[in-house]
C-alpha cells in the first residue's frame, strides 16, 4: 500500500556520474521492482518520480541523474535532512518470467538492481554514454557493459524474457526485437497517482495515465 511519510536522509554517495540517495525506510513498503516513489525536491513545488534502486535493511535507495532543478536539489541533500516520500506507486515488472534478461540504458539501470535481487541474479546487459556513467554498473557487478557507440540492444539474445528500462529510443528498439518484453517508461509526472493527467499518453485512441497503467507496460 502506498504511504506518504517524512523520512531522513541516511546517506548520499557518488556512483560514477550518478548519485545514490539513501533514505531511512520507516513504514514505507519498497514495493515491486519498477514501481516508483514521489520524492519531495527541496525548494520545488512538485515532487519528482524515482524508481527504487536498492532496498537494503531499513532503507530505500534511489539512483539519481541530476538533469534539472529537482534532481539537483535531491542530489544536494545532506544526511539527517528530512523529505516527504510517497509510494510505492504504479505497476512494476511481472516477476513470473522463465528466462529473464535485464536490459538497462543509462539512468534506466536504476530499478534493475532491486529487480535483479528479487529474481535471483539473472543476466544483465547495460549501456552507457561514457566510461564515467558506466561506473554505476558497480551496483550490478554481474552485468555485461557497453559504452557508446556500441548499443546495449546489440547484446540482446533471442529467446529471453526481456525486462528493460532506459531512454525512449532504446525501449522502442527493444520492443521491435522483443514484442514480449516488459518496458519501464518515463513521462513528466506531477502527482504520481492519476489525478493530474500530466503523464497521459494515447493508445488506440484512448488516453491512459502512465502513473496508473505503468510505468511498466508490455511492449506489444
Ligand atoms: C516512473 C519514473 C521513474 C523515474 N525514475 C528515475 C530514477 O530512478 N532516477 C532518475 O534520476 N530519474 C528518474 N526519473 C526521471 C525523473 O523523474 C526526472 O528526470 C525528474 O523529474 C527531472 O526533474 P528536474 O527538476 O531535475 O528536471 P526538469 O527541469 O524537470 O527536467 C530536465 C529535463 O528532463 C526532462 N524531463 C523531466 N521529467 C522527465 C521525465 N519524467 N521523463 C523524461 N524526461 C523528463 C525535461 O523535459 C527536461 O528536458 C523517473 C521518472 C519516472 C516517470
Ligand atoms: S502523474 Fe498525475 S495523472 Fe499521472
Amino acid at each position: 500500500m502506498p504511504r506518504r511519510e517524512r523520512r531522513s536522509v541516511a546517506g548520499v554517495e557518488a556512483v560514477g556520474a550518478y548519485t545514490l540517495l539513501r533514505l531511512d525506510r520507516g513504514g514505507l513498503d519498497p514495493g515491486v521492482p519498477g514501481q516508483f516513489f514521489m520524492l519531495e525536491a527541496p525548494g520545488r513545488l512538485l515532487p519528482r518520480a524515482l524508481s527504487l534502486c536498492l532496498a537494503p535493511a531499513g532503507e530505500l535507495a534511489f539512483l539519481l541523474e541530476a538533469v534539472g532543478p529537482g534532481t539537483e536539489a535531491l542530489c544536494a541533500l545532506q544526511p539527517g535532512e528530512r523529505i516527504h516520500v510517497f509510494g510505492p506507486l504504479g505497476n512494476g515488472f511481472r516477476l513470473d518470467v522463465e528466462r529473464p534478461l535485464l536490459v538497462g540504458g543509462g539512468i534506466g539501470m536504476a530499478p534493475l538492481s532491486y529487480l535483479a535481487g528479487r529474481i535471483g541474479r539473472p543476466p544483465v546487459v547495460l549501456g552507457f554514454r561514457s566510461d564515467r556513467h558506466a561506473e554505476a554498473a558497480a551496483l550490478l557487478p554481474e552485468a555485461e557493459v557497453v559504452v557508446d557507440p556500441v548499443l546495449v540492444t546489440e547484446l540482446i539474445e533471442p529467446d529471453f524474457d526481456v525486462l528493460a528500462c532506459g531512454p525512449e529510443p532504446m525501449l522502442r528498439a527493444v520492443a521491435e526485437r522483443c514484442p514480449g518484453a516488459q518496458l519501464a517508461w518515463e513521462a513528466a509526472m506531477a502527482c504520481g497517482y492519476g489525478a493530474c493527467y500530466g503523464c497521459a499518453f494515447e493508445i488506440d485512441g484512448e488516453l491512459k495515465r502512465l502513473c496508473v497503467e505503468g510505468p511498466v507496460l508490455a511492449a506489444a
